[in-house]
This record gives structure tokens, C-alpha cells and sequence, in this order.
């Protein structure tokens, strides 16, 4: 190659690349995002992390298969007995009471409420994802859908009733003892297996197909140009995917965004009251993202409306742990998140994340 033309392309390369880093400072040039989203998720530019992060990639999720036989029983029987109010004390309460598919697995509701209209003090969490978490519960105090199956049926503000009762109500059934006896080949129902069926039928709970799932079957050309803006934003400049990451958009560790409350009235140590570790406390599981928009109110106090307000919040920084008492407390001061802090984000910014958040 001769002089001119050499010198010229270097010039042209200079060009590119100034273009490439100014657009990258706001993703503000929608060709450029376009070029940098267009292969794996892995090619994508890279999630701006804070020291600390463990970020996994982000991806598909799995969906259970289609089940048969003997696991198809057990799934059909666990679903009567989620349905079932029979389950709680009062007769009135069932699992769906909480739970229901029409509403995005949740309640719709801020707090749940339960046996003799008590409300409890935390948002009834969505099941759309619990089947992959690790640990479960906004705290994580529990380890298995079976373990968990238990706690519920227990508590006095849910549906407040003992082991006994349930197990004489439901071998007093006599379908119930059929259909028992032929997917567990037991005589008698216990607990146990009341616990199985509900954990294995929650197991079979589908998300739904939602276009973040066609991202990784046809790629971002499915995205509009606002809902990849926040793509980018998220993994980005508004360090969401900090927490929020792989293929769940959950890290499954607990922080702390400055919900806890702390010694005023509503206060909610969360992880802490699990662990007695002083920087547990106001730390929660973060929740998965997937199907976001369908399991309103959000946070484990269900005060936060909409997804608007959300990202507002997170704007700021999150909310504030005012070390104001209005309460004594036994729990010591909650400590900000390392990996939280403001963000400068516009308003165009703000609705792009929200766009991108109703996509997943
Ligand atoms: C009165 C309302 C209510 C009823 C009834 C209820 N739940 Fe829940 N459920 C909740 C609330 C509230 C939470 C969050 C509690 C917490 O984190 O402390 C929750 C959390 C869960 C979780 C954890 C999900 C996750 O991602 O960690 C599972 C699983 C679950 N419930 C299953 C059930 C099953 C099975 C039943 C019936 C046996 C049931 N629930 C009955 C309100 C209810
Ligand atoms: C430091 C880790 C962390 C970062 C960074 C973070 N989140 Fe969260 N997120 C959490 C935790 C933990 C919760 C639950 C907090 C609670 O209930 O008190 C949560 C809750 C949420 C919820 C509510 C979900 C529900 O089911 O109630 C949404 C939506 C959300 N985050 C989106 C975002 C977005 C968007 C960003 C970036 C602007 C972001 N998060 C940044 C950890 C984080």
C-alpha cells in the first residue's frame, strides 16, 4: 500500500474509534449499538461493574420439560393442592390465596394478608422463578421448595394451621388417598409428601415466552431502539447488572438498597434476622427481573408501585437507611451496598430502563 491511502485509512480508523468512544459515553448513537449488540451476549460490550461484583453472563433461562408418568401425577396433585383451601386452618386460605397465576404468581398486593384478614409485612413474592433460587424468601431463611412448603401452612398470619390437622383432613378425603396412593404408593398421607407434591408442582411453573427470550434465539434486531438503549444502560452507566445479572438477572446474594427501615416502624432487618451477621443487616435476595412487569408492588415491602418510581429510586442511590431512631433496636446500623450508588440518569435514560424492564 502506498503513502497516501495508508495515511488516509489511519485517519479514517482515528475517526471510527473517536466516534466509537464518544457514542459509548451515552449511548446516544443508536447504529453504533446496534453494531456492538449484534452477536453473543458475551461479545456484548462489558457490564460496568464495581469492585466486589460477581457478574455472570446474562442468558436464557431454562424451562422445565414437559412431564409424564409418574411426575405428571405428582404435578397434578400438587396443583389441587395448591388450590385447595382446606390447607389452612379456617378452610379459606390456599396457597393461590397469595399466589395466583392471573397475577403474575403474587397477590398484586403490597403485603399479603391471610388467616383472619392479618396482613404480614412482606410482598408475596412471585413463584414464576422460585423453582431455580437457591435459597428462598425475601431473607433466604429457607433452602428447599420442600423445606418451604411447610412454613407457609404454619404460619399463624397465612394460614395458621397444624401438621395434624392437615394430614387427618386430607386422609379423611377419599380422592385424595387414591390419588396419593398412586403417586407416592403410600397409605397414609404425611406432611411430607403434602410438601413434595406442592414443591414439584411448582417446579413445573412456566415463565412465560417473553421477547428478552427471542434476544437470544434471533437476537437484538428484535429490540426497538428504546428497549436497547436500556439494555445497555442496565448493563452499564445505571450498574444494575451489578446485582442484577445471568439468567435469572439475580445474583441470589443479598443487599442492602437502603429498604430496611431501620429503626422506625416498618423496619425490616431482613438477612440479618437469619444470620445474626451485622452486615446482613437490611440486606435481602436480590429478586430475578424475569416477568418484572407482571409481579407489582415491588421490594420485600411491596411500597414501590411501578417500575417508573423504581428507577427513579435507584437513580438516587436507593433508599435512605435515616439512622433516625423513632424505635429502639437491637439490630446494629445497616451499611450501604458497595456496589450501589447514584446515577446520573435522564429522563429519556430513565424510560429507556423501564422499556427494557417491561421486555424481560
Ligand atoms: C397469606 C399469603 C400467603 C399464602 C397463603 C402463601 N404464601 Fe407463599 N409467600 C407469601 C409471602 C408474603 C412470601 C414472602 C415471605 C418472606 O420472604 O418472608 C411468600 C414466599 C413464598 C415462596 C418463596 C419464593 C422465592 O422466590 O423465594 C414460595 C416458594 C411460596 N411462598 C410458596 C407458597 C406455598 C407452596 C404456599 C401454600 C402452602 C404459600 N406460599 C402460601 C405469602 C403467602
Ligand atoms: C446492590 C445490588 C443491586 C443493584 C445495583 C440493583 N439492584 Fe435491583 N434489587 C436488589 C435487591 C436486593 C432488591 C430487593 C430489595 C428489597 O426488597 O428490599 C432489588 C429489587 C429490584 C426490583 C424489584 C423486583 C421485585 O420483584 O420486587 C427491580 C425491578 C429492580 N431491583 C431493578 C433494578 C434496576 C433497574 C437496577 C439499576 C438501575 C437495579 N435493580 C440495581 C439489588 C440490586
Amino acid at each position: 500500500m502506498n503513502a497516501v491511502p495508508r495515511l488516509l485509512l489511519i485517519a479514517a480508523s482515528v475517526l471510527l474509534l473517536v466516534a466509537a468512544v464518544s457514542n459509548d459515553a451515552d449511548g446516544s448513537d443508536i447504529g453504533w449499538l446496534r453494531a456492538a449488540y449484534s452477536g453473543a451476549p458475551e461479545n456484548w460490550p462489558a457490564p460496568q461493574l464495581e469492585e466486589g461484583a460477581e457478574f455472570t453472563e446474562f442468558g436464557p433461562l431454562v424451562r422445565p420439560k414437559r412431564a409424564e408418568g409418574i411426575a405428571a401425577e405428582r404435578i397434578a396433585l400438587g396443583e389441587r393442592l395448591f388450590k385447595d383451601p382446606r390447607l389452612s386452618a379456617s378452610g379459606q386460605i390456599a396457597c393461590e390465596s397469595c399466589h395466583n397465576r392471573r397475577l403474575g404468581w403474587g397477590d398484586g398486593l403490597p403485603v399479603a394478608f391471610g388467616h383472619d384478614r392479618q396482613t404480614g409485612t412482606r410482598n408475596a413474592q412471585s413463584l414464576f422463578t422460585a423453582a431455580y433460587m437457591e435459597e428462598l424468601f425475601w431473607d433466604g431463611r429457607s433452602a428447599s421448595l420442600e423445606d418451604q412448603a411447610h412454613l407457609p401452612i404454619a404460619n399463624p398470619v397465612e394460614m395458621a394451621a397444624e401438621a395434624a390437622t392437615i394430614e387427618a383432613r386430607l386422609n379423611g378425603d377419599v380422592e385424595y388417598r387414591a390419588d396419593f396412593a398412586s403417586a407416592y404408593a403410600v397409605k397414609t398421607i404425611a406432611m411430607d409428601d403434602v410438601a413434595s407434591a406442592l414443591a414439584i408442582f411448582q417446579r413445573s411453573i412456566r415463565l412465560p415466552t417473553r421477547k428478552w427470550d427471542r434476544v437470544f434465539t434471533d437476537g437484538t434486531q428484535v429490540l426497538s431502539d428504546q428497549e436497547l438503549r436500556g439494555l445497555h444502560l442496565f448493563r452499564t452507566k445505571a450498574g444494575c447488572a451489578n446485582c442484577h445479572n445471568g439468567p435469572l438477572l439475580s445474583d441470589q446474594k443479598y443487599h442492602n438498597i437502603g429498604m430496611s427501615f431501620y429503626a422506625r416502624k416498618y423496619e425490616d432487618v431482613g438477612r440479618y434476622a437469619v444470620t445474626g451477621n451485622p452486615v446482613d443487616v437490611g440486606r435481602f435476595r436480590t429478586p430475578s427481573l424475569r416477568a418484572v412487569q407482571r409481579t407489582g408492588p415491588y421490594m420485600h415491602n411491596g411500597l414501590i408501585p411501578n417500575l417508573r418510581g423504581l428507577v427513579n429510586l435507584y437513580a438516587g442511590g436507593g433508599g435512605r437507611d435515616r439512622i433516625a431512631q423513632s424505635r429502639t433496636t437491637d439490630a446494629p446500623p445497616p451499611q450501604p451496598d458497595p456496589l450501589l450508588r447514584p446515577r446520573q440518569l435522564t429522563r429519556q435514560e430513565r424510560a429507556a430502563i423501564v422499556a427494557f424492564l417491561e421486555i424481560l
